[in-house]
């Protein structure tokens, strides 16, 4: 089956997360922001956002795009401060249809977040968030930044992937 990756990344991380995986499934890698980039091409889809303020970045994207791949395999990667676990269980459940939660391959990664590069109302907002937050480690995260890129973390999402690849296209889906 052919694949393809849609993305959503405010800094770049996810991007870069994204390009790795295509490098080394060789399937696309677009940016959601491009509007050529239709979910309906492929018979699957590798779906990736970065969580902003508690929420994924691509969940409008996702609400809108829904019927084009409802039928169609789904691998989701997040791209977060935080590790997997409960706080990111709750932002997924707060930005996606539990229907598609329910039924898709999720992969949490971690990414990064540099101070230098941050807006002025990021920085600011995050400079709030740092001092109010009771997780000390998280808060100093949301101060000084962190950097847990890993292009390791990409292989069992390039194993999902390649055994996607592998499959063949369902009868009620061919040309
Ligand atoms: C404005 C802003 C808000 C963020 N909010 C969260 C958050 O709520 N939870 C979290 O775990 N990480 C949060 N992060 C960390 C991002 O998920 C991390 O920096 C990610 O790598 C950003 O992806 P991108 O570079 O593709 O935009 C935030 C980062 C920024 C810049």
């Amino acid at each position: 089956m052919n694949g393809a990756i849609f993305y959503a990344t405010r800094y770049g991380s996810t991007a870069q997360y994204a390009d790795w995986i295509s490098a080394a499934t060789g399937i696309p890698a677009f940016d959601v922001s491009n509007a050529d980039a239709d979910p309906s091409d492929y018979d699957f889809v590798v779906i990736g956002a970065p969580v902003i303020y508690h929420k994924l970045a691509i969940r409008n994207w996702v609400r809108q795009k829904m019927p084009s791949f409802e039928t169609r395999p789904v691998v989701f990667f997040t791209v977060a401060g935080a590790p997997a676990g409960s706080k990111l269980d709750g932002w997924i459940a707060n930005s996606l249809p539990s229907a598609l939660i329910q039924r898709m391959n999720h992969f949490a990664l971690r990414g990064r977040q540099n101070p230098k590069d941050l807006s002025c109302f990021d920085r600011m907002m995050l400079i709030i968030g740092g001092l109010k937050n009771r997780d000390r480690v998280a808060g100093r995260e949301e101060l000084e930044g962190f950097d847990y890129m890993d292009k390791a973390g990409i292989e069992p999402i390039v194993k999902a992937i390649q055994q996607l690849q592998l499959r063949e296209v369902a009868a009620n889906n061919s040309h």
